[in-house]
């Protein structure tokens, strides 16, 4: 979907969407298509490029906000449709963080001894949760997915270091109101909006860009590396903007910050995952580099993942 076909449907302009937030295009599923579905074709391609079995995988975690169904999780779902017969499953409900705090768990599961090879996935249909009479809002959002297969060795290389944090005082900020146990759907709260995605996206920019700042700073310290020594710095694709203020704020070069904003928009948990295979397959990650990946989303909550690749 690009800019022009939300020229045609709300009050905005491509000019205004490319200079507030770098998007020039988002990815949109098909009806009839579910998370799912799209976190199937990341895994598929994971495990091919891992060279590892199905039968291998002893956890499968998938961070989401747009799971199939309210019950069961997307994870069991995503399960069934893999054939991972070994595998405990569940889902990371953690907005656009929820790829970095999958690794996080998946590295503490394989550091205690839990699980031995572990399937981290992110994947939205925000589509399904945008409110397209809402300008503020729908041009942000892209559907997709990534994923990765995690496994321990004795090399030094893998996460070193992970930073997970929340404040459940701005949750206001950036949620859905209606939908869940609080505030059950109604016809009102659809007429109204409050069924789909409802952000103050300036005051969400301020917090992202600080906190993002922190946690890409907290890793870097607690694993004793220098941001000299940092190779690429793979963000959340949320706005331009933000990935700018937060290379400023760290002092890295942006082209060491990964981009790809302007093709899929804002897909919340699977940006980075998408930002981290597409950097990888265009060459930009080599052996032995230290990578830093960051994000934030609502919650609120951020977190940040290093990585010696
Ligand atoms: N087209 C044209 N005008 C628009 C549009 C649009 N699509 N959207 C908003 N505007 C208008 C507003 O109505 C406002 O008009 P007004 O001054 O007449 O009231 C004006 O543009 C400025 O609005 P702001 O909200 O102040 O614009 P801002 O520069 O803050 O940019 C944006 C908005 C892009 C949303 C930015 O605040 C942002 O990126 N925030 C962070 C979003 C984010 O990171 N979310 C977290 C992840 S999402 C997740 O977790 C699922």
């Amino acid at each position: 979907m690009t800019n022009a076909d939300f020229e045609r449907i709300v009050d905005t302009s491509d000019e205004w969407i490319v200079s507030r937030t770098g998007i020039k295009e988002r990815r949109i599923a098909d009806e009839g298509i579910a998370s799912s579905d799209l976190a199937v074709a990341a895994c598929e391609k994971a495990l091919e490029a891992s060279g590892c079995s199905r039968e291998e995988i002893d956890l499968l975690i998938v961070g989401t906000v747009t799971p199939d169904y309210r019950l069961p999780s997307c994870a069991c779902v995503v399960q069934e449709k893999m054939g991972l017969p070994n595998a405990a499953a569940f889902d990371v409900v953690a907005a656009c963080t929820g790829f970095i705090n999958g690794l996080s768990i998946a590295n503490s599961y394989i550091a205690s001894g839990q699980a031995k090879k572990i399937l981290v996935v992110g994947v939205e249909k925000l589509s399904s949760i945008a409110n397209y009479k809402d300008r503020n809002t729908c041009v942000l959002f892209g559907d997709g997915a990534g994923a990765a297969v995690v496994a321990g060795d004795d090399t030094g290389r893998g996460v070193l270091s992970t930073f997970m944090r929340s404040d459940g005082n701005m949750r206001e900020l950036l949620w859905i109101k209606a939908g869940g146990s609080m505030h059950a759907f109604s016809e009102e709260y659809a007429a109204s909006g409050e069924d789909k995605v409802l952000m103050n996206g300036s005051e969400v920019f301020k917090v992202a860009v600080k906190e993002m700042g922190n946690a890409a700073r907290h890793v870097m310290k607690d694993a004793g590396v220098d941001q000299s020594d940092i190779s690429l710095v793979v963000p959340h694709q949320a706005n331009i903007r933000i990935i700018e203020a937060l290379a400023r704020r760290l002092k890295v070069d942006l082209d060491k910050v990964y981009m790809n904003i302007s093709k899929y928009g804002n897909t919340s948990a699977a940006s980075v995952p998408i930002a981290l295979d597409e950097a990888y397959r265009e060459g930009r990650i080599k052996e032995g580099d230290h990578i830093v990946m960051v994000a934030f989303g609502g919650g609120l909550i951020w977190g940040s993942a290093l990585v010696k690749w």
